[in-house]
C-alpha cells in the first residue's frame, strides 16, 4: 500500500514537472504584439561608438521588430526555442524589406532579420510562421505611413523646433484610431534633451487589429521631443 502510495505521488510529481517542462520550452506564450518603428536619423545620432554605414539616414520611419509582447511582464518573451531564422527566399518580399526593414546602422539588412526573428518572432511562431511574421510587418509598415501622417500634421523635422508627446500622438491616434506609444533617445551631447525615436503600434494576439498601447511611454514626462 505504502510502495503505491509513494508511487502514485511520484507520477503525480513527474507529470507536474512534466508539463511545467512542456509549458515552458520555447513556447510562445505571449499577450499581444507591438510593431515597432524607428526614426533613423535617431539611431545614428546615438549610434556614436560605430558610425552608420549609410551617412545619410533614410529620411522615414523604417522597421525594428514585430514583438510578442507580455501585459505584466515587459522583458518576456525573448529568444524562445522555436525554428531558427531561414534565408527569405521569396524576391518579391525581399525587395519589400529592403525598403520597409532596413539596417540602418550596419547595412546589413540579413543580420538584422535573422537578430529580430531569432529574438522575437520565435516567440509567436505558432500564430506567424516566419514568412507570415516578415509579410505581416511589412503590411503593417504600409498600411499606416507615419511619416506621412506626422507631415499631414505639420510634424516634419527641423533643427531647432520641439513638440510636446501629445502633439505628435495625437494626429496618429485620430488616423489609427488608437493609442500609440512613443520611445526617445536622450541626446548624448545635452543632457535633459530627447529625440523622437520610434513608434509603436499595438496589435491583438493575432497581428490583424489594432489595439491601444498601454505600457508607459519610453520618453521623459515634459520635456519637449526634438525630431531631427
Ligand atoms: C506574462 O508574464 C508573467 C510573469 O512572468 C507570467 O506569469 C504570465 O504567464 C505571462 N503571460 C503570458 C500570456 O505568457
Ligand atoms: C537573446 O539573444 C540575443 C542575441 O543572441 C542576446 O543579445 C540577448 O541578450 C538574449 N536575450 C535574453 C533575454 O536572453
Ligand atoms: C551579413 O550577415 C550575415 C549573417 O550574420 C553574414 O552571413 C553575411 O556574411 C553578412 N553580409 C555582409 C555583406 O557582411
Ligand atoms: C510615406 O510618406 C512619405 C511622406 O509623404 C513619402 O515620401 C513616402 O513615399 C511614403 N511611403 C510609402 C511606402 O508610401
Ligand atoms: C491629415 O490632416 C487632416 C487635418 O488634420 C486630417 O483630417 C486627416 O485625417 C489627415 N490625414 C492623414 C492621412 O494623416
Ligand atoms: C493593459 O491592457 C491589458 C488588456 O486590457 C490589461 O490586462 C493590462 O492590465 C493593462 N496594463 C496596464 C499597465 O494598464
Amino acid at each position: 500500500m505504502a510502495m503505491l502510495k509513494s508511487s502514485l505521488a511520484f507520477l503525480v510529481l513527474a507529470s507536474a514537472f512534466f508539463l511545467c517542462f512542456i509549458m515552458s520550452i520555447g513556447d510562445g506564450s505571449y499577450d499581444y504584439f507591438q510593431f515597432v518603428q524607428q526614426w533613423p536619423p535617431t539611431n545614428c545620432r546615438v549610434h556614436i561608438k560605430q558610425p552608420c554605414s549609410n551617412p545619410r539616414p533614410l529620411q522615414y520611419f523604417t522597421i525594428h521588430g514585430l514583438w510578442p509582447s507580455n501585459y505584466s511582464n515587459p522583458t518576456i518573451p525573448s529568444n524562445c526555442t522555436g525554428p531558427q531564422f531561414k534565408k527569405i527566399l521569396s524576391p518579391q518580399l525581399r525587395s519589400s524589406l529592403m525598403r520597409s526593414w532596413p539596417d540602418v546602422e550596419s547595412g546589413n539588412d540579413t543580420r538584422f532579420w535573422a537578430g529580430e526573428w531569432n529574438k522575437h518572432g520565435t516567440c509567436s511562431e505558432q500564430t506567424l510562421n516566419q514568412m507570415q511574421y516578415f509579410d505581416r510587418s511589412h503590411q503593417m509598415w504600409s498600411s499606416f505611413n507615419i511619416t506621412k501622417i506626422l507631415k499631414n500634421a505639420s510634424i516634419v523635422p527641423h533643427p531647432t523646433q520641439t513638440w510636446k508627446y501629445s502633439d505628435i500622438v495625437s494626429p496618429i491616434k485620430k488616423v489609427t484610431q488608437t493609442t500609440p506609444l512613443l520611445r526617445c533617445k536622450r541626446d548624448p551631447a545635452k543632457p535633459k534633451s530627447q529625440f523622437l525615436h520610434e513608434v509603436v503600434l499595438c496589435y491583438e494576439y493575432h497581428a490583424l487589429q489594432l489595439i491601444d498601447c498601454n505600457r508607459t511611454a519610453g520618453c521623459w514626462n515634459n520635456v519637449d521631443i526634438k525630431f531631427q
